[in-house]
């Protein structure tokens, strides 16, 4: 079957995208990935060279410094093209996401028109970018004939990585305020993952990006990221992760950042709240996607007077998870790697170990991680700190909602949290106390809307993303002090 994307493989080899030609890796070397759900192959992609990174590099710098004078509603042409784009081809696209990162069906088509949406929105924030008038005399002693023009410029070139979870929303969401902020890209996709942020990348080529505002390399990071992130033509840094990101953001000196990190969001529920409501927030905001979303409830502090009444629904709710293989759509589907089951079972079994209690049978098939749920976890075990990035539950009882919160800053990660409580008062004050980018009250962690801003504090990130936020994160601020003769000014008013 023809499709626009037809350029960018070749049977089951994809390419580069690199001055707007697609093109094989001169290193002769490729990487083919297996689904996580039964080890088949699926598709192999090219492991770049540096002098191919170099290329990338080079041919974005060249069209960042013509792409920036294109006008910006030209620029968001190109943008909404790239949406419709993806809108039509959503099928195909959720098909190569689904067999990459083991993301259910009905989840990937949402993820694909997600960033068609994402990209409209982003186009159309773009359009809106204001700057300022500061007037000299609202100082003491200053002049009112003394104007400062503020204005937001590009950064230039954005290395633009993202994470294999959502391989094609992130990408998006990186490339599609950075070229309405009048940057050029290079796009460095998750290994697991590559092919379906090639797809996201090639949707914007495809729609008119001139040759170099879009380049796509693959490889893998452990190899190529520290030569990506320290290049010398990289003038911005989009990286979402895990601590990899920690190590990039040491290593990229001074230059512009947005760092979407780990998270351990944890949901304090309270003695008043609608336990109904709560474990289901809970159950959905823990297991959606196995619980490999950068949002999801990575910890349960319970208050001890409702703590019974709690597991027991939220017991009830994972029970009836669908477990199995993502084309039935089921809720809980294979992780995406044996590296990340192993790690994920090594959390729960330390955690055993030292006296936590699984609530339900713990049974693993290859990949496949049924959903548990451990109570009485303490801060002695490693499942309360770290992120399982599986469907493994932790649950810790706390005496009182000041003992959850004070936890809940005691944790590496500030992404976000929620609190389930009936008392707005309530709702306020513990949303204040815990440090975190965003506290949901009486909802799950989640990202979207993707107008919201969305950040981390502590390890979870620098900068914020949505769509007015990361074309922010990926411009820079520049002044222009305008020193008008008095008497003009005079006769201006
Ligand atoms: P990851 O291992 O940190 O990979 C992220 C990206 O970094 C990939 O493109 C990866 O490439 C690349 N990379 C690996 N080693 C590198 C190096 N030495 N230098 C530069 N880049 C390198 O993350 P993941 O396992 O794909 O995703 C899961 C993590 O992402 C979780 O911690 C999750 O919480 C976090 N996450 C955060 C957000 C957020 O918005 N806060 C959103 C989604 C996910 P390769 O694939 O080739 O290794
Ligand atoms: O994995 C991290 C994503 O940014 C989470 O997005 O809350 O829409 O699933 P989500």
């Amino acid at each position: 079957m023809s499709s626009v994307f037809s350029p960018i493989h070749e049977g089951n080899t994809y390419f580069l995208l690199i001055h707007g030609k697609f093109l094989r890796s001169e290193s002769g070397k490729t990487i083919t990935g297996q689904t996580p759900f039964d080890g088949t192959p699926t598709y192999t992609i090219q492991a770049a060279t540096k002098e191919e990174i170099d290329r990338a590099y080079e041919s974005a710098a060249q069209a960042q410094r013509e792409w920036r004078r294109v006008p910006l509603w030209k620029r968001a042409e190109v943008v909404h093209k790239a949406a419709t784009i993806l809108r039509e081809h959503v099928d195909e696209i959720a098909t190569v996401i689904l067999r990459e990162v083991g993301k259910n069906r009905k989840s990937a088509v949402s993820e694909v028109l997600r960033t068609a949406d994402l990209c409209d929105y982003t186009a159309e924030e773009g359009l809106r970018m204001e700057g300022q008038l500061l007037v000299g005399d609202s100082y003491p002693g200053q002049p009112r004939n003394k104007l400062c023009l503020v204005q937001r410029v590009p950064l230039g070139v954005v290395l633009a990585q993202g994470p294999f979870n959502y391989p094609c929303n992130l990408t998006g969401s990186k490339v599609a305020p950075a070229l309405m902020a009048g940057n050029s890209c290079v796009v460095k996709g998750p290994t697991q993952g590559a092919v379906s942020a090639l797809y996201l990348t090639a949707a914007f080529h495809f729609a008119g990006a001139p040759p170099g505002v879009v380049n796509f390399v693959s490889g893998r990071g452990s190899e190529i990221g520290d030569y990506l992130v320290q290049h010398p033509l990289c003038n911005c840094i989009s990286f979402t992760g895990g601590n990899i990101g920690l190590e990039v953001a040491k290593k990229a000196h001074m230059i512009p950042m947005q760092m979407e990190l780990g998270g351990k969001d944890a949901a304090i529920v309270c003695d008043d709240a609608d336990l109904d409501l709560a474990a289901k927030c809970i159950v959905s905001g823990a297991f959606s996607y196995s619980g490999q979303r950068c949002t999801a409830v990575k910890l349960v502090l319970a208050v001890e007077s409702i703590a019974e009444e709690l597991i027991s629904k939220v017991v009830e709710r994972t029970r009836a998870l669908t477990v199995g293989h993502p084309e039935d759509n089921c809720e809980v589907t294979a992780v995406i790697n044996k590296a990340a089951a192993d790690y994920a079972e090594s959390l729960a079994m330390d955690a055993k170990e030292k006296g936590a209690k699984f609530l339900l049978e713990y049974r693993r098939e290859a990949n496949l991680i049924y959903p548990l749920v451990v109570d009485h976890v303490n801060e002695s075990m490693k499942l309360a700190w770290e992120e399982p990035f599986a469907p493994v539950l932790p649950i810790m009882r706390v005496k009182d909602e000041k003992a959850a919160v004070a936890f809940a800053n005691r944790l590496r990660y500030g992404l976000q949290g929620c609190v389930f409580t009936r008392d707005v008062n309530r709702a306020i004050s513990l949303s204040s106390s815990i440090t975190a980018g965003t506290i949901q009250v009486n909802g799950a962690p989640a990202r979207g809307p993707d107008h919201f801003l969305f950040l981390g504090h502590k390890d979870s990130g620098i900068n914020a993303q949505g769509a007015k936020w990361s074309i922010e994160a990926m411009t820079k601020l520049k002044s222009i002090v305008i020193n008008l003769p008095e008497e003009a000014y005079m006769v201006a008013n």
